[in-house]
């Protein structure tokens, strides 16, 4: 039997940890910091994730600013858009929030946000001293799984085998480096992996990041290893779920998170986190 790790509880005591120095900013008469989400076209999830941002600067206190925009939008209407947040010294955080549509070369979008104002550390010059192991904006989601592993005290990660199921740029490299930069020998696995089960197997660290439902069973885990599972899908009864199948890992493993109320709501509360990280580099 493992003990499930929620995700929403520890980011919770983070987002009351902020809104407290914030208040104190507040109090101080400062400048409060400032989280810009750019949405463009109407994806209902993209949206639903919005609001959960948004709610959460509401919680802490932190200003916000939703811009949304039609899908008709033009790339060089965006990189604009882009240009004037990149100036507006008010403005500490820019987020576009992706999937775009398919007109517009994400890539364009994201080389234009100031790398000092790339709260998703999507920028080419972040990934690169994330790869150098020097500071940084490191994503949101990786840096939420970081903080869990280290909530529950498995941080020590030297001699650990780390597994990432899923190669993706906002998730699976990411966490990959993360891990490496914390000793851990790491391994990652993708749909052209030859068998992926017996991998995972060797995994004291398990890293689900793939996008299918249920699809590692406990089959994939070894006995005590810790899983964190990224996926966000739909079961055959439209229920929220994973990656992993969590009725029959929970049996095998030593810890494991929820989906949902795992890793989503850490997302977040690092986006807010690397907020404050950005004014106070630029307000010191
Ligand atoms: N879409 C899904 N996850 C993310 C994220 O972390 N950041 C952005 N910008 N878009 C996303």
């Amino acid at each position: 039997m493992s003990e499930v790790v929620y995700g929403s509880e520890i980011a919770k005591d983070i987002k009351e940890n902020l809104k407290v120095k914030i208040d104190q900013l507040k109090a101080e008469g400062k400048r409060i910091p400032k989280l810009v989400v750019v949405l463009v076209g109407d994806n209902q999830a993209s949206l639903s994730y919005v609001r959960g941002k948004e709610k959460a600067c509401q919680f802490v206190g932190m200003e916000n600013e939703l811009i949304t925009l039609p899908e008709t939008t033009t790339q060089e209407e965006l990189l604009s858009l882009i240009e004037r947040l990149n100036l507006d010294t008010a403005v500490d955080g820019i987020l576009v929030q992706l999937p775009l549509p398919a007109h517009i070369k994400e890539k364009d979008i994201i080389h234009a946000i100031d790398p000092n104002k790339d709260v998703d550390g999507f920028h080419p010059c972040n990934v690169g001293k994330l790869m150098l192991n020097e500071e940084t904006f490191v994503s949101c989601t990786p840096k939420g799984i970081i903080r869990i592993l280290e909530t529950i005290g498995y941080d020590d990660l030297s001699g650990k085998r780390a597994v990432v199921v899923g190669r993706s740029n906002i998730v699976g490299k990411p966490i990959a480096q993360l891990l490496l930069n914390k000793n851990a020998t790491v391994t990652i696995c993708h749909s052209r992996t030859q068998d992926i089960e017996n991998v995972c197997k060797e995994a004291d660290i398990l890293i689900a990041a793939i996008g299918k439902a249920k699809y590692i069973n406990r089959n994939w885990v070894k006995e005590g290893a810790v899983v964190i599972d990224v996926g966000i899908n739909r079961d055959e009864n439209n229920k929220m779920c994973g990656d992993v199948d969590f009725e029959d890992v929970k049996e095998v493993c030593s810890y494991i998170t929820p989906v949902p109320k795992g890793v989503g709501p850490m997302t977040i509360a690092m986006l807010l986190e690397n907020t404050l990280q950005s004014y106070h580099k630029r307000e010191g």
